[in-house]
């Protein structure tokens, strides 16, 4: 070779160089480095700008649930909500459910279980009892209905309302039942379940055994056509409700994206390997 044909090589080697290093673009983070060190190698003079290293992703923030709101369009738990109201423990779960370590766990009876309920009434509750019947209702902690599995026979659970006001899980095949021993109730729907906050609707008030005593009367024998209302419709079921699942498709779609540039970035890697080594042959051949 003569000079001429050395420059000659020299600036179609860079040219190939650069061309493919602009190939594999500003976003392939993981073989930008590889296609660098190729670069340095054949032309150790050359200094290109490493591309700018992306920011991890911020850790997503859950976001606001405002309890008010919720409670106010789903249900009706226009009942249930005028007591948290009026008693002010609405801030007191507002507070919890802004708790984005713990969160909540909120079991809220519709309006029908409260017109059902004759007895015990609530007409004759002192309003600190009555506080505590609307802490019976709470979990300081977000449970998702899987959860539930866990607390299943593990014992008594403690409410917001503390103490000797627990509940007691069992979960049956994924429908979870609640037990105050004055009341044996089931999920019959999920209204939100997105940690950190949950709320689950519940067919009957939850009695506790602290207020009310432990002299609880032996169900009936045979239901009442009052009780009617109190058998959860299919529709109303936790399985019809879609809530369980929430989490799992989230998690899948960000598995999705993150395999897509990674694969993507692989072949871009690729195709620099073989465009350099093709332009070097090239040279050889010069
Ligand atoms: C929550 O919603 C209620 C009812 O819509 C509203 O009055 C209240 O201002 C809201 N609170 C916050 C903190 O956004
Ligand atoms: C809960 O958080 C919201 C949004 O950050 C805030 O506006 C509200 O005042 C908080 N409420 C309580 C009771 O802490
Ligand atoms: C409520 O109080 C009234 C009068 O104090 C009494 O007659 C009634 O039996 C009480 N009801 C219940 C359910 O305890
Ligand atoms: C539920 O129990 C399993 C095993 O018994 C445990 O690995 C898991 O961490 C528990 N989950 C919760 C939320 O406590
Ligand atoms: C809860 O379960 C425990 C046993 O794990 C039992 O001793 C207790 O009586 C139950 N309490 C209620 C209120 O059902």
């Amino acid at each position: 070779m003569n000079t001429t044909q050395i420059s000659i090589a020299c600036t179609f080697l860079f040219l190939c160089v650069t061309l493919a290093h602009a190939q594999a673009g500003y976003g392939a983070t993981s073989d930008s480095g590889y296609g660098s060190a190729l670069l340095a190698l054949s032309s150790p003079a050359t200094e290109l700008p490493l591309p700018p290293t992306p920011a991890p992703a911020p850790e997503p923030i859950p976001e606001y649930v405002n309890l008010t709101d919720l409670l106010s369009v789903a249900g009706p738990f226009s009942t249930f909500l005028h007591y948290l109201e009026s008693t002010k423990l609405i801030e007191t779960l507002q507070t919890q459910a802004n708790d984005t370590e713990e969160g909540i766990t909120l079991f809220v009876p519709k309006d029908t279980a409260f017109s059902n309920l004759k007895k015990p009434s609530l007409s004759n509750l002192t309003s600190d009892q009555l506080k505590q019947l609307c802490l019976f209702h709470a979990l300081p902690h977000y449970y998702s209905l899987s959860d539930f599995k866990n607390l299943s026979g593990s014992g008594p659970v403690n409410t917001l309302a503390g103490g000797a006001y627990t509940l007691n899980f069992t979960d049956d095949s994924g429908t979870v039942h609640i037990g105050s021993g004055w009341t044996n109730t089931l999920v019959s729907s999920s209204v939100h379940a997105k940690d950190p906050v949950a709320i689950y609707q519940v067919n009957k008030v939850l009695l506790p055994e602290a207020i009310f005593g432990t002299d609880i009367p032996p169900p009936a024998p045979a239901p009442a056509p009052v009780a009617v209302p109190d058998v959860a419709p299919v529709a109303d079921g936790p399985d019809a409700d879609g809530g369980k699942g929430k989490g799992k498709g989230v998690g899948s779609d960000t598995a999705a994206r993150a395999s897509t540039p990674s694969s993507s970035h692989r072949v871009t890697g690729w195709r620099t390997v073989v465009m350099v080594a093709v332009c070097g042959g090239l040279v050889v051949v010069l």
